[in-house]
């Protein structure tokens, strides 16, 4: 398995691992607002809910493998996921664009990419994905879905112009009820998705390629 081996890059992404790991009561602080209304992304806005270390080198393999230059995320939160596609991208020659919807998440998240030396390959972009990701300039290559669930279906089929043969979409939270629509989309077009579950556990991760 290839490993970033920028030391810059790995000194922000073990410091911000270690802040997430400790995060559990600010996201049932959060959760327990969801209570008797529809959670908002503003009650998670101190959580990292960020993907784990072992996401992040699977993903950063997976886009050096593929050589993956045009990079785009749905959900940014403090940058964790978006500095191991960001190290991914300064090793292809790419970039990554990411959005986030919460300014306050955008303004720590920036901070954390100057501070690990990859704002270079980073474009962020605030507010709600659905507007934030109208206008590309090139195709995708890449693109990890890590923002709020019910919008995965339509930014999907938002994002469909852009995707070429061998585009390559990471849907984490899979599991959770809210992307059911989602995958029940994927699922029935065979013939232009090929899926599979990688796995169940931390909310479950799908591995989506797409065909001409
Ligand atoms: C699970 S977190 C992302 C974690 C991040 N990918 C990581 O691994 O470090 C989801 C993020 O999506 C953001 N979000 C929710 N709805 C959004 C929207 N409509 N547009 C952009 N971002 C949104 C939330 O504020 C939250 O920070």
């Amino acid at each position: 398995m290839r490993k970033i081996n920028d030391q810059k890059a790995l000194r922000t992404l073990n410091r911000l691992h270690k802040a997430s790991s400790g995060e559990m009561g600010k996201i049932l602080k959060g959760l327990s607002k969801g209570l008797f209304r529809k959670l908002q992304p503003k009650d998670m806005k101190d959580a990292y809910i960020a993907i784990s270390k072992s996401q992040g080198e699977f993903l950063y393999d997976l886009l050096v493998e593929h050589q993956a230059k045009n990079i785009v995320e749905f959900g940014t939160s403090f940058g964790i996921s978006t500095l191991y596609l960001a190290a991914a991208a300064k090793k292809n020659g790419g970039k990554v664009i990411t959005t986030e919807l919460l300014p306050e998440k955008c303004e720590v998240a920036q901070k954390n990419f100057e501070e690990a030396g990859l704002d270079d390959f980073i474009e962020l972009r605030q507010g709600d994905a659905i507007q934030t990701l109208k206008h590309l300039d090139s195709s995708i290559d890449f693109l990890l879905m890590d923002g709020w669930n019910d919008l995965y279906l339509p930014l999907l089929r938002q994002l469909e112009p852009f995707f070429k043969d061998g585009t390559i979409i990471y849907t984490d939270n899979a599991s959770f009820k809210s992307a059911k629509p989602y995958l029940d989309y994927i699922y029935s077009r065979p013939e232009k998705y090929r899926s599979r579950r990688l796995a169940d556990d931390k909310g479950g991760s799908e591995l989506t390629t797409v065909a001409a």
